[in-house]
């Protein structure tokens, strides 16, 4: 028999802006009915990613007015409830279907994700094979999409050798997994335990810190031609410049810092980056789902140990995604 939807749900919410282990709280929260074009979702699994610990800090706005905040941008559970007309996501609007009562489905950009259930508009429904697990489905995304923006927004081609700074990070293990299935040469930097994932991955792994540029030289079959940086530090921005990567070939997630040296900045705004996030949406479930695409889990967590989960992840940590479990 299935399992009656909720009426309330617990959700963790910011209650005020800080270190998320101290300010994260659950709430219990009223399940509203779906409007048109709307879903409510029973969460199996909640994505916890760096940039939630952001927004949990304030960094993109402390405004006391918007608390308790909800906190999780991207879930994966299965549909209780559907509002008229709701649609799964489609770059092409013609392509969109039907989103039923008991579909298992990823959420992502989700608005309150750390939940044991979430409203969801449905541009942002992606239908879950039933082959990809829901920690999976929960944790790929977000990743993903950036992932395939940072390929795009520098045409990675089968002739480039590519650096990935970060390259056993969540966004940077599928960059070097995309990059290497477009036949460049991928060097990585990553924590020395990382390396042999490196290796399994076909990407020649380097230890990042002084000396960098020398090291990725030295690793590399020939001229390094892109930089893909998923870290942010001035090092892995000089070492690049240094290499002779041409800036309009440095594209980095995190480097906001680093405007003026000319490189390619991407935090998903913009039409060019949105239209390379949305394409890339249904080509990341198929290959997660097939094992051509590897996302490992590190960790699962208590829904109500998120904020001990976002501290842990803002430091070094094991490889691998960070997943609540409602
Ligand atoms: N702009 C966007 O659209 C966008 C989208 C998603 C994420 N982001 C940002 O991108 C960053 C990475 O996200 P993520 O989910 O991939 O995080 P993650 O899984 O924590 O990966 C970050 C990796 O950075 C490596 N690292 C740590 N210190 C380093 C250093 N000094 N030099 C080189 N590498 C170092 C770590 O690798 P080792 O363990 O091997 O040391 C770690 O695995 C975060 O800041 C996140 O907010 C931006």
């Amino acid at each position: 028999m299935a399992t009656p939807p909720l009426r309330t749900a617990v959700a963790m919410a910011a209650t005020e802006f800080g270190d998320p282990g101290k300010v994260l709280a659950p709430l219990t929260v009223d399940i509203p009915a779906p409007g048109p074009r709307q879903v409510v979702v029973q969460v199996r699994a909640a994505g916890v990613n760096p940039i939630d610990g952001k927004i949990t800090r304030g960094l993109f706005g402390a405004d006391p007015a918007t608390l308790p905040r909800r906190i999780g941008s991207e879930a994966a559970g299965i549909v209780t409830a559907v509002g008229d007309g709701a649609r799964y996501f489609a770059p092409d609007e013609a392509d969109r279907r039907e989103i039923c009562v008991g579909d298992e489905v990823i959420v992502y950009r989700a608005v309150g994700g750390y939940a044991q259930a979430l409203l969801a508009d449905d541009s942002a429904v992606h239908a879950k094979p039933a082959a990809l697990d829901f920690p999976v489905a929960a944790g790929l995304l977000l990743t993903g999409v950036t992932a395939a923006d940072l390929i795009g927004a520098v045409a990675v081609a089968a002739d480039d050798t590519v650096v990935v700074h970060g390259g056993a990070g969540a966004v940077g293990s599928i960059a070097v997994q995309l990059a290497l299935r477009l036949g460049a040469d991928v060097v990585a930097t990553a924590a020395p335990r990382n390396h042999e994932f490196l290796e399994r991955l076909g990407a020649v792994p380097v230890v990042y810190g002084d000396g960098l540029a020398e090291r990725i030289r030295d690793a590399s079959v020939g001229p390094v031609t892109v930089a893909l940086d998923t870290v942010g530090t001035d090092e892995a921005v000089d070492s690049s410049l240094a290499l002779g990567v041409p800036p309009t070939r440095i594209a980095s997630i995190a480097a906001f810092q680093r405007a003026d040296d000319g490189i390619v900045l991407l935090d998903g705004s913009g039409a060019e980056g949105k239209r390379r996030r949305a394409e890339a949406i249904a080509g990341l479930i198929a290959d997660a789902t097939s094992g051509d695409l590897i996302v490992e889990i590190a960790k699962t967590f208590p829904l109500t140990q998120a904020g001990a989960a976002l501290d842990e992840l803002a430091g070094p940590h094991p490889r691998g995604k960070f997943v609540l479990l409602p």
